[in-house]
């Protein structure tokens, strides 16, 4: 694997293998590259005929059409693969007979016949074992020469993230300064990795924003995550602050991000012999329900406060309509930034220096 420079190189744990001066040339290239879209200019020579494998585990509507729009707009074409209908990559040690194929083997095919793989891989297919989506991405850059590119696994959602500080590059023109707020939000179901709330605060303290986290007790994340964020607060001279109050983390607040995760007891952490435990997961869920961001909560924040959201949202839950379908709402620029940032990271890895 390539720890350098952008082409042939994978994009898994990019919040930590990229660095910040890399990750202002992501955003740059996104930028440029919805400058372009929108001035109607042609951009199909930058993948021609390139073919991505995308592998998805789990159900995706912006993901999805994001990497696949995004390669036909380079000129390649994007090939989705359902893991069922192929047959499903699996660990080494977890393959059955005819059904499954042992993931070195399905690396090493694609790598012969195109030119990037793309994979979601979180919860329900590894039993909520957290950590070992991330594994099975990692297993299949290990096995192949063309770079992989982690459309969420259950740690890190790092294509969410870029869109996502691309829309507050354009929005703020700048990260240092801009108070970002993180907040856990009320849904019912507890079928949410961390990955994004763990992406988005991972990215906003790398490039120096000053970041407040909030959650009910329960629903920590990574406790190396939140080790990298204050790390890099420090670095930046920024601020990193955590709070166990929705109300707090939204007092001043330039942008607020509240969203749903699994409480702790949700993931499955086998070497320490803890279980998956749904029922219990959706109970604390329950008793948090007034985690939803809505019109009174946004007057805490500045008057020009943005709210943001990855989506899917739940609504009603995570948020009211007042504030999704308000004046403050950005979730569909972030969502139309999701193509223009999948296809840098497309353009840079898979594409070919002059
Ligand atoms: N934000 C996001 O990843 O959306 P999808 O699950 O629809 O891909």
């Amino acid at each position: 694997m390539k720890t350098y420079g952008f082409r042939g190189r994978d994009f898994i744990n990019a919040e930590l293998d990229y660095t910040k001066e890399e990750w202002e040339t992501l955003i740059e290239v996104t930028l440029d590259l919805k400058k372009r879209f929108l001035m109607g200019d042609n951009h199909a020579h930058l993948l021609l005929n390139k073919t991505l494998f995308m592998i998805f585990y789990n159900q995706s509507l912006r993901t999805r059409n994001a990497f696949e729009t995004g390669m036909t707009q380079l000129g390649g074409h994007g090939n989705s693969l359902e893991p069922g209908k192929i047959y499903t990559p699996a660990l080494e040690g977890e393959e059955e007979a005819y059904s499954t194929e042992r993931i070195s083997d399905v690396a090493r095919v694609l790598s012969r016949m195109g030119h990037g793989i793309s994979i979601r891989a979180y919860g329900d297919p590894v039993n909520w074992v957290y950590g070992k989506s991330n594994r099975v991405i990692n297993e299949f850059a290990k096995f192949s020469d063309i770079p992989v590119i982690n459309m969420e696994c259950d740690k890190y959602h790092p294509t969410q993230a870029l869109a996502d500080l691309a829309t507050i590059k354009e929005k703020f023109g700048q990260f240092k300064g801009v108070k970002f707020t993180m907040s856990w939000a009320y849904s019912s179901s507890p079928h949410k990795p961390r990955a994004v709330p763990q992406s988005l605060i991972l990215a906003p303290c790398k490039m120096g924003m000053d970041v407040t986290f909030a959650h009910p007790k329960g629903f920590e994340l990574d406790p190396a995550v939140i080790a990298q964020c204050k790390k890099w607060a420090e670095e930046n001279g920024s601020q990193f602050n955590m709070t166990n109050s929705m109300e707090e983390s939204f007092e001043d607040a330039d942008v607020v991000y509240p969203k749903a995760w699994c409480p702790v007891n949700m993931l499955s952490f086998p070497e320490e012999g803890k279980v998956f435990d749904p029922e219990a997961a959706a109970k604390m869920m329950d008793a948090n329900s007034s985690w939803i961001c809505d019109e009174k909560k946004m007057k805490l924040a500045n008057k020009n406060a943005y709210y943001m959201h990855c989506l899917p949202a739940d609504r009603g839950m995570e948020v009211s309509n007042e504030v999704i379908d308000g004046p403050q709402s950005i979730v569909f620029d972030e969502a139309e930034n999701r193509m223009h940032s999948i296809k840098a990271i497309l353009a840079l890895a898979m594409g070919s220096r002059m």
